[in-house]
């Protein structure tokens, strides 16, 4: 697995934007400006131009322990900085390859409910993640609202996967939802635990888990895709991804502006091109948490401009629990929150 894949908008498949969809690229003008990529022209029946609006692309310290790194803000780490970091991803590698091979091992031929243990531990990081931000802010340690903007965002978009996988009968037997349920519990606890010492570690794990559930939906859409056109989409996947409200939807995607991708679902294809498309989605929000305070969420750009006075906010923030606890007792508490 290559687990430390770098995912760059232009990999995964986008919206064809055809005249109806177009309508979705208002001309927002952001503080931070817009790369507008013109990725590939279809030739169709007819010709559908595909275009992305993304937020400029996000780094990862990866990056610079690779020699690498596209923007010239980010400091090179110090070689005892990129040391530590290479032993974080080692051991994450490491980790997720031994729970992938147990999962193959159990789950050869069950594909739902193979997802539908994924999908169970896929919710996990992100409410673990806010759970020790919302510890933090308790003690006036933090006050980033995007943080937990976008970790909730994601959360919930893992859950209506999970939604799916149950409507599509994952959950069938008692011991996959014994055994998912119970991992789960496991995975939160050391998920918090490597979060407070090393978010940037806990996040790559992230990546790495993400960047596996993106290779197991586009294999099985390569392999089944035929069969899975004739099936019809869960009512679930068609609320969700063609429902009104898409704010949270918009929410989670940080490298996207929001608008910008409107699924249509006809088939259980198009459902499980989207949750694979979501996947991919994850991986790069992961990828972006991994260098501190990178991460905002996609519709605090026009916020900030409709809101100057969000522009001056103060914002406060630790990079894990040694620093948090140096820095209470270094500085003054909290005055501005959001
Ligand atoms: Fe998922
Ligand atoms: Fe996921």
């Amino acid at each position: 697995m290559a687990a430390t894949a770098m995912f760059s908008s232009s990999l995964f498949p986008t919206t064809p934007l055809n005249k109806s969809s177009s309508q979705f690229l208002r001309p927002l003008s952001f503080r931070q400006p817009l790369s507008r990529i013109r990725a590939s022209v279809l030739q169709d029946k007819e010709e559908k131009v595909i275009l992305q609006d993304t937020f400029p692309s996000k780094t990862s310290p990866l990056d610079s322990v690779n020699g690498n790194s596209s923007n010239d803000n980010t400091p090179s780490p110090s070689a005892w900085e990129k040391g530590v970091i290479k032993v974080e991803q080692s051991v994450n590698i490491f980790l997720t390859d031994s729970v992938i091979k147990i999962l193959d091992a159990l789950y050869r031929d069950r594909n739902y409910a193979r997802f539908f243990v994924l999908e169970t531990i896929a919710r996990v990081p992100y409410f673990a993640f806010m759970s020790i931000l919302h510890m933090y802010e308790s003690f006036g340690w933090w006050r980033r609202a995007d943080y937990l903007k976008v970790h909730f965002a994601e959360s919930w978009n893992e859950m209506h996967h999970l939604l799916i996988m149950e409507e599509l009968g994952g959950n069938a037997w008692w011991f996959d939802r014994f055994l998912a349920q119970h991992i789960a519990i496991f995975y939160y606890f050391m998920t918090a635990l490597m979060y407070a010492i090393s978010p940037r570690m806990a996040y790559h794990f992230s990546e790495c888990v993400e960047s596996h559930a993106f290779e197991t939906y586009d294999k099985f859409i390569k392999e089944e895709g035929e069969e899975l056109k004739k099936m019809p989409a869960p009512e679930v996947a068609v609320n969700y991804y063609m429902g009104g409200d898409m704010y949270l939807f918009d929410e989670f995607q940080t490298s996207r502006v929001p608008n910008t991708r409107r699924p249509t679902i006809e088939n259980l294809y198009d459902v499980f091109v989207n949750i694979r498309d979501d996947e991919a989605e994850h991986c790069k929000t992961m990828k972006a948490c991994q260098t501190h305070g990178n991460l905002r969420s996609p519709h605090s750009y026009a916020e900030a401009e409709d809101d100057d006075e969000s522009a001056c906010t103060i914002e406060t923030d630790c990079e894990g629990i040694v620093d948090c606890i140096k820095k209470s007792v270094t500085s003054n508490p909290a005055k501005v929150t959001k």
